[in-house]
């Protein structure tokens, strides 16, 4: 079969609760993950045997995304061959690069995410999308996310997934900070500062966020956005300080560390003024990169 190309969107957290250390050296999550417009586009094809996997990478932060079975989607591929009883997962897997790289927008999970879909088409594979759900959630917590989109509340480990009405749609302004943080890194962070007892972990309910997102107001979801990460992200980084404080004087409804972060995303009223906003973050010169995103998008999907 010839090549195969799967887009996959980067997710946002509007909601980021984080629960206790379970065993198994993950948090219990309450998130609400949105599927945002930044994407990456991924196409897959067969090589030769023996080969193993290929990766290339073009896009931004191409650099520092692994070309070996580290990356997630070599992981992906191997993944399906195993659960298809496909002896060699040989693939070439070109990855376009638009999500930012270890910015707390699941980008590494959602090229996971897109392969998966890649490899099920190229090779025939007998999978329903059950079974490819269960090989995302083995991936990563984020992997399930990628595959379905829209808006979903996540729980476990982030990765059992129910849909959550939306109406209308949301606009905004990506952040790209300098840097990378390391998602074990800044939930190690959360929780050293809750033992310390600098930061509460009182448990929070998402009912006006899940009403607002009803609504199609962006006044009022603005003041439900949340993220337990942030405060161990700032920690860790304490110059996104200054681009939420940025944010807040440039007139964003509200803005936050994008899950792990560094990335901050910034909630607009619309679009104009998510674009008149990018355009004053560009000018400030406290990131290296500012997009303009759009939710709920599907989550990943074969293009043509
Ligand atoms: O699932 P994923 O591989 O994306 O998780 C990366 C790391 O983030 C985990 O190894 C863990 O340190 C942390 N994590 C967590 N609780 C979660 C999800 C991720 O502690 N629910």
């Amino acid at each position: 079969m010839a090549d195969v190309r799967v887009r996959v969107p980067a997710k946002i957290n509007l909601s980021l609760r984080v629960g206790p250390l379970r065993p198994d050296g993950f948090h219990e999550l309450s998130t609400i993950f949105q599927a945002v417009s930044l994407v990456d586009d991924i196409t897959v094809s067969s090589a030769p045997s023996g080969s193993g996997r290929t990766i290339a990478v073009t896009g931004d932060q191409m650099e520092s995304v692994p070309r070996d079975d580290g990356n997630l989607a070599a992981r992906a591929a191997i993944a399906v061959a195993r659960a298809a009883g496909i002896d060699s997962a040989d693939v070439r897997i070109d990855i376009a690069k638009s999500i930012p790289v270890a910015g707390g927008m699941a980008g590494g999970s959602a090229d996971a995410a897109a392969t998966l879909i890649a490899c099920r088409r190229l090779w025939n594979a007998d999978l329903d999308d059950d079974a490819l759900h269960a090989l995302a959630a083995d991936l990563g917590s984020d992997v399930p996310f990628a595959l379905v989109g829209g808006t979903a509340r996540g729980t476990g480990r982030g990765e059992r997934l129910v849909p959550v009405l939306t109406t209308g749609e949301w606009h905004w302004v990506v952040a790209l900070s300098h840097g990378e943080l390391a998602t074990p890194a800044v939930f190690a962070e959360c929780d050293r500062l809750r033992a310390a007892g600098d930061i509460r972990s009182a448990p929070g309910d998402d009912t006006d966020l899940l009403l607002a997102l009803r609504s199609a107001s962006a006044h009022d979801l603005a003041p439900c956005l949340v993220n337990d990460l942030q405060p161990a992200a700032l920690s860790l980084q304490p110059s996104l300080r200054r681009v939420l404080d940025a944010g807040d004087e440039l007139g964003a409804l509200a803005g936050i560390v994008s899950g792990s972060g560094p990335t901050c995303v910034f909630l607009a009223r619309d679009r104009e003024h998510a674009i008149g906003l990018a355009a004053e973050f560009a000018g400030s010169g406290l990131v290296r990169g500012v997009r303009h995103a759009v939710g709920p998008v599907r989550g990943a999907h074969l293009l043509p």
